[in-house]
């Protein structure tokens, strides 16, 4: 899927970085208009090469169809202004990303779209939250930052036993299809920040949404042919790029990362690691069946608080302190004074988000020299 060569015969894909598209008469001009003739219109909407990239992940994620979206943030937009109306309501776990919780709950509640938050994994949460105007269930797995796993599974069969018509969104960012299919597990939509594993090298911001051609083909197309938060054919080509190695990438990064998160375990002033690899993470069960590895981020809580977490991270050498993930560099990030500062300080402590807490997002640099730039 995705993998055409043009009248070029070039391997690599051509980037297409024009804006419109020239038709052969006007009555061309006007079928394309109306999409009784399917080809490029113009790249709000219509492109080959972000065609090309949309196709890939698509099968990669064993779904039907995808729209590729500027960011991962766009990626989620685009999905609440697509499927929701002034009136529904979304459920969502309470520990997601920091901006897709404001967006969800301050956001969205200014166009009369109300979000009930709720713990990840209590199910009875999520079945007592459901009301008949839910129109959306939203969560990651694992989570950012502290690797908590949901039941894709579980949960799409309490949403779906409600109502049939409401939409599984699953973030896949931290694991990319590489390492797990939501929509295999039940899911109807999957959304991803392409910005992370996807791309790989810290280089370009992009996302996703994969699913049927119903909603994901025909309303979430409809909307970025309107409201255009589209993805540049530029990044699609990176992207594409991305693509071509991710397993190999994200599953080296997961080793590496089960390395340090053992290592981390042993350490006297390491209080609590978060990693779903590790035989003592409240999930580990359900990631192994869930995921084919644990995943590239290890979270920490170091003892003596903010003072060492930030003493430990201004101590690296290797690692770039950056809230960016999903990089062949490993980064290392203080989640509370970052990702999540946003949030209140009764949020962030209720999601288990502390001063204590460092989230290492590994890459493919030798694990031992990972070990040894902490300086624990
Ligand atoms: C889990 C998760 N979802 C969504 C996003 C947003 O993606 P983007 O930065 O591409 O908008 C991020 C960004 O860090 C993330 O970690």
């Amino acid at each position: 899927m995705g993998q055409k060569t043009g009248s070029e015969q070039e391997h690599s894909e051509p980037i297409y970085t024009t804006s419109s598209f020239v038709f052969d008469s006007a009555e061309q001009a006007a079928a394309r208009f109306s999409q009784e003739e399917q080809g490029n219109v113009y790249s709000r909407f219509t492109n080959p090469t972000v065609r090309a990239f949309e196709q890939r992940l698509a099968a990669l994620e064993g779904a039907d169809t995808c729209v590729a979206t500027a960011s991962g943030m766009a990626a989620l937009l685009t999905l609440c202004m697509s499927g929701l109306s002034a009136g529904d309501h979304i459920v969502s776990a309470k520990s997601i990303f920091g901006a897709s919780r404001i967006l969800l709950g301050t956001q969205m509640q200014k166009f009369g779209v109300e979000t009930s938050f709720v713990d990840l994994n209590d199910l009875d949460a999520w079945q007592q939250a459901l009301r008949p105007n839910t129109k959306m269930v939203f969560f990651e797995t694992p989570t950012n930052p502290l690797t908590e796993i949901a039941d894709i599974a579980a949960i799409s069969s309490v949403a779906h036993d409600y109502n049939a018509n409401i939409k599984v969104v699953v973030d896949n960012c931290f694991c990319s299809p590489a390492l797990q299919q939501p929509i295999k597990h039940g899911a109807d939509v999957v959304m991803h920040s392409a910005t992370k594993f996807i791309d790989g090298q810290g280089r370009c911001i992009g996302g996703a949404i994969v699913g049927d051609t119903e909603f994901v083909g025909e309303k979430v197309a409809g909307f970025m042919r309107t409201a255009g938060p589209t993805m540049s054919p530029f990044n699609a080509w990176v992207f594409l790029k991305g693509l071509e190695t991710l397993s190999l990438r994200v599953n080296q990064a997961s080793d590496n990362a089960a390395i340090l998160a053992t290592w981390l375990q042993e350490h006297s002033s390491v209080e609590h690691v978060f990693y779903p690899g590790l035989l003592d993470h409240p999930q580990h069960q359900l990631a192994q069946k869930q995921q084919s590895k644990a995943g590239a981020v290890v979270s920490f809580k170091i003892s003596g608080g903010q003072d060492h977490a930030w003493n430990l991270i201004n101590n690296t050498e290797l690692m770039s302190i950056t809230a960016n993930l999903g990089d062949t560099r490993t980064t290392i990030t203080h989640p509370y004074t970052t990702t999540h500062a946003r949030w209140s300080e009764q949020e962030k402590l209720a999601a288990g988000i502390d001063q204590s807490l460092i989230r290492i997002a590994v890459g493919l640099e030798d694990p031992h020299d990972l070990i040894e730039d902490l300086h624990l």
